[in-house]
């Protein structure tokens, strides 16, 4: 069982109240924790957009919200009621300076609540709602905002929207979120990598071969077609998400877990990625768009399609890169990442693969001798496996045989895995920034992301089609098949 521990109460105004991110995700990850009595009644959640609403209004949106993300059996009960009643609606024009008004009115009584701004709207408006909750005296020192991701188009409008929003609040207040750092799965490989002897030995280019990531989606663009069109695969994904796994599992051990030490080896990884110049673009990365396919039996669309009758469109849905780390640790240590939406399978899965053994005392035809690799599954499915090699039961000889070291999180330890913008959430009220990024971390991810954009739009690169139901253009697996490497073969 989970200890839970409280935090202190909280008002947390979430911009964007109407929209999918807001029901689907942040909603329910406020259920689930006061429902776990992390945060009592005191507490209140503001929902603060442009529709004319009213509390009562929102709270049955809200509650439809529930019933659709939440599990079923974690409905019951009273706590549904009591948690919408924790809910205000507060319509805000975030653009306007004159917007703020019934706000305003929810913080006439002064207070010493943490304050939490909850951004879930278009980039485009957090410089301009930062001004006007700085302009209307709503900014308090215990006030924090959280970003929602994506952090800027490119690396000029990330630094303004960095600076518009550091002009009303201080670096420690700001809260950018990568929900991948939230994951259970993905903070455990701090615990992999920094709490057992064995790992951390081997972490580095004497015996490992190389690394790949992949993140699978069966989905297609859904009805987010008109953000997604303007930021493909590689923003929307690699930017942020990828790149993160990156650094966490090339950096070197932070001196703690403190906000800043984290941070500060993950900025170094990103700063070792070796910059991809335009000649080498059409070789060390993959673009792809899905067309019509099957997925599971079931016939879908392209994404033209998806998009609208009529659309054109060369915007990537599937992504693959070859990457390097510029250090002792890892030189000559490939990172082939993938990523992609209508792929086979949802799944997010880093391999580790180890080199071969330098000497084999076994003779040549004793098995197919079948070098280490260490399989993390993110997601779904979580847990971790081992591939050894070991000696094939039977008399006579010795022959070998591969088999697994194989650990499932779901039956170790037999909890629910609490959604990433749970653990997110929480950590904002606390002023833990640990697992959020840092200015500079964002700024040096578009800064390596960048080039391959501008080389795409300079070559006219368009992106090659792939049947929804396959795992990305051929051209993804000549990528790693040219180094005598392939994709982890369970994934396709
Ligand atoms: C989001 C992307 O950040 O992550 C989406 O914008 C993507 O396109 C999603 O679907 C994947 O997150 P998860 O938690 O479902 O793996």
């Amino acid at each position: 069982m989970a200890t839970i521990i409280p935090v202190e109460p909280f008002d947390c105004v979430v911009f964007g109240a109407t929209g999918d991110l807001t029901l689907r995700k942040l909603l329910p990850a406020l259920y689930q924790r006061f429902r776990d009595k992390q945060f009592s009644a005191e507490c209140r959640i503001i929902a603060a957009a442009r529709s004319d609403l009213t509390d009562e209004d929102y709270r049955q949106r809200a509650e439809k919200a529930l019933r659709l993300h939440v599990p079923e059996p974690d409905l019951a009960g009273e706590t549904v009621q009591e948690f919408l009643q924790m809910l205000h609606y507060a319509r805000t024009d975030g653009a306007k300076p004159d917007g703020f008004g019934p706000l305003c009115a929810l913080f006439a009584e002064p207070g010493e609540k943490v304050r939490v701004f909850y951004l879930a709207t278009s980039p485009e408006l957090y410089g301009a709602i930062c001004a006007n909750l700085g302009a209307n005296g709503l900014v308090t020192p215990k006030a924090r905002v959280v970003l929602e991701k994506p952090i800027g188009h490119d690396l000029e409008s990330a630094r303004k929207v960095n600076d518009d929003v550091g002009r009303v609040f201080a670096e420690a207040q700001i809260y950018r979120i990568d929900h991948f750092l939230g994951k259970e799965t993905v903070q455990n490989l701090l615990a992999l990598r920094f709490a057992n002897v064995i790992f951390e030995r081997l972490w580095n280019a004497d015996v490992i071969d190389h690394v790949q990531i992949t993140v699978g989606e069966t989905v297609g663009v859904e009805s987010r077609g008109d953000y997604y069109d303007h930021s493909g695969a590689l923003r929307d994904m690699v930017q942020n998400h990828l790149l993160q796994l990156v650094c966490l599992l090339a950096m070197e051990p932070p001196l703690d877990l403190g906000t800043d030490a984290l941070r500060d080896e993950k900025l170094k990884v990103l700063r070792a990625l070796r910059p991809i110049a335009p000649h080498e673009v059409s070789h060390l990365t993959v673009r792809g768009q899905y067309v019509a396919g099957a997925i599971g039996g079931k016939t879908v669309e392209g994404y033209l399609k998806d998009l609208g009758e009529g659309r054109t469109s060369t915007t990537e849905t599937f992504v693959a890169l070859k990457l390097e780390v510029r250090s002792w640790r890892w030189a000559n240590v490939p990172f082939y990442i993938r990523t992609g939406k209508r792929l086979p399978k949802k799944v997010s899965e880093i391999v580790i693969q180890f080199r071969d053994i330098p000497f084999s005392v076994f003779p040549r035809d004793s098995a197919d001798m079948q070098p280490n690799r260490l399989v993390i599954r993110l997601q779904p499915e979580e847990g971790m496996r081992l591939g050894l090699m070991t000696k094939d039961p039977g008399p006579g000889g010795l022959r070998l045989r591969p088999a697994e070291l194989d650990i499932s999180f779901e039956k170790a330890f037999s909890i629910r895995y609490p959604d990433a913008y749970e653990r997110l959430l929480m950590d904002t009220v606390r002023g833990h920034a640990t697992l959020f990024m840092r200015r500079d971390e964002v700024e040096a991810a578009w800064t390596w992301i960048e080039p391959i954009i501008e080389s795409w739009e300079a070559t006219g690169d368009k992106p090659r089609p792939y049947a929804a139901g396959s795992w990305g253009p051929t051209a993804s697996i000549a990528l790693i098949e040219r180094d005598g490497r392939t994709w982890h073969e369970e994934l396709g």
